[in-house]
């Protein structure tokens, strides 16, 4: 009968399209493993996102940076366990980037912290364009159109990040090619057309690699193009904007990692790019929020030239100051019940933390109440103040935003150490003003002002200061530090 070896035909078909016993196991092991590489990820996630809250408030952000890490150790151990790797190239590529990386970090001063970011920023737009491009030319099938299109789009994010970072550096170094001052805004006519041309031909690139995922050519194309959009985007942006082109670029290295992610089909890479991508984006916009100004005004680049020589402040001639030494500033001082200390760049500059912490430590002992008043873009870089004091290891309860400013009329002191645009009333006042709009400290609103700084020269804005010229301000000439020193040895002694 034709039906008995149809029937052992039909399950002969039917059995050896089953699994065998061991299949079904490894099947099942697979499934748990990928199960369990999942949630590792996801745990790694969930330290990423506590990190990034516990960085928000100078008391936790120690421990944010080592959840961070935690979060970013187990995500490699997995990525690593995960197998199919050269061991050897990890080895040395963990061995050189860690002492590199180690390295850098222990020598770096605070003041070259945004350069050693921007380097870091660089390196992180390269290695997911690199990935990504890698992941391309050795794909054994034709790449998914999706995979194609993210490929390029990597490419362009990282290799712009690349390169401007590197631009970024040169600027925050105020390093020179053949006698041009990088720092300075490099414009050109027709610059903004030259750049939207160049957008246009990157889009066109993705689109062409998505129409043919096995174009070498869109690739190599991408690859040069933007690197050189990565230098023609930065070099306008003035040296002294460049902390908040970091924090752009940052963003952006985020992003390439992202892409670089679904390249990869990596969740947590997808993960930990998004987040820095998203932080990054948030940081910029505080800081052009702080600085008043808009991020295509920052990215329109022209502003933030080298401030003017001493010469700049001609206009002020005519109106007089009024002056003090540390010994007249103590008897003020010691007469006061309440001070409020102002950090600017200048006290970054001088090095004059720890003399300043000194001398709060000595009014406090004299019953004067002292409290630190930290403006979001002061110094040249976000959190610059908060990471000196904490180093002069000032209480952390100590440090207040602009809202001290509704306890300005009452305060009988302000000691403005190094400040300058952050304390300029024209910026509240002056609709004509370059920092119109942007918030201050009303410390011309407080009883006495005590502004320390070596001359009547602008501050990073390049513009000129009514504050040094009110009835109740005093400036006392000179470097912070040797100010602040006088006023602690004037303080022990009396
Ligand atoms: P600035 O307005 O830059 O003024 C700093 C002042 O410090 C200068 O006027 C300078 O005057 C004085 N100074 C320099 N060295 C000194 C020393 N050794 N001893 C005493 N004084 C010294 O500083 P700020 O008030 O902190 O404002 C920061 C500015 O940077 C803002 O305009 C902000 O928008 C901009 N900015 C900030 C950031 C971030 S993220 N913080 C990023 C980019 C731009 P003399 O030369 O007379 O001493």
């Amino acid at each position: 009968m034709d039906l008995v070896p149809s029937l052992s035909s039909i399950l002969a078909s039917v059995t050896s399209t089953m699994p065998t016993t061991t299949q079904a196991v490894s099947a099942t092991n697979g499934a748990l493993l990928q199960f369990a590489v999942t949630l590792s990820y996801a745990i790694s996630a969930v330290f990423f996102v506590f990190g990034l809250k516990m960085l928000s408030s100078p008391k936790t952000a120690r421990n944010g940076n080592r959840v961070a890490m935690l979060g970013m150790l187990i995500a490699i151990v997995v990525t690593l366990l995960r197998g199919g790797l050269e061991w050897p190239i990890i080895v040395a590529g963990l061995l050189v980037g860690g002492l590199v990386g180690g390295f850098a970090a222990r020598r770096v001063a605070m003041t070259g912290m945004p350069e050693l970011v921007a380097l870091f920023n660089g390196s992180g737009g390269l290695a997911s364009a690199m990935v990504a491009s890698a992941e391309f030319w050795s794909a054994e099938d034709v790449l998914r159109v999706d995979t194609a299109v993210t490929v390029n789009l990597s490419v362009l994010i990282g290799m712009v990040t690349f390169t401007g970072s590197l631009i970024a550096f040169g600027k925050l170094r105020g390093m020179s090619i053949r006698g041009v001052r990088l720092s300075n805004p490099l414009v050109y006519p027709g610059q903004h057309v030259v750049n939207l041309v160049l957008l246009l031909a990157a889009a066109g690139l993705i689109y062409a690699l998505g129409a043919n995922p096995t174009a070498n050519w869109a690739v190599i194309l991408m690859l040069l193009l933007a690197m050189l959009l990565g230098v023609l985007l930065t070099i306008p942006i003035g040296g002294a904007d460049m902390p908040v082109v970091v924090a752009l670029l940052n963003s952006y290295s985020g992003l390439a990692a992202c892409a670089t992610g679904f390249v990869l089909e990596n969740p947590g890479l997808i993960i930990s790019g998004s987040l820095v991508g998203a932080s990054g984006l948030i940081l910029t916009q505080i800081m052009c929020k702080a600085m008043n100004r808009s991020m295509i005004n920052v990215l329109a680049g022209g502003f933030g030239q080298e401030a003017a020589g001493p010469g700049s402040t001609a206009s002020a001639e005519g109106l007089t100051v009024r002056q003090m030494d540390p010994e007249e500033a103590v008897m003020v001082l010691e007469a006061a019940q309440n001070v409020v200390v102002i950090p600017g760049y200048g006290m970054a500059v001088a090095q004059a933390q720890h003399a300043v912490a000194e001398m709060a430590e000595l009014l406090g002992k004299k019953d004067v109440s002292v409290k630190y008043g930290i403006h979001p873009v002061a110094g040249r870089m976000p959190g610059h103040m908060n990471v000196l004091l904490a180093e002069a290891n000032v209480p952390y309860e100590q440090l207040h935003d602009l809202d001290l400013n509704s306890e300005m009329e009452q305060t009988d002191v302000v000691i403005v150490v190094g400040a300058n645009d952050v304390v300029n009333p024209d910026a509240r006042d002056n609709p004509g003003s370059q920092i119109y709009g942007m918030p201050i400290f009303n410390v011309d609103k407080a009883k006495t002002v005590m502004v320390l700084k070596r001359s009547l020269n602008p501050g990073y804005a390049g513009i000129e200061n009514p504050l040094f010229f009110l009835q109740n301000t005093v400036m006392l000439f000179g470097d912070a530090k040797a100010t602040i020193t006088g006023i602690v040895s004037e303080l022990k002694s009396s």
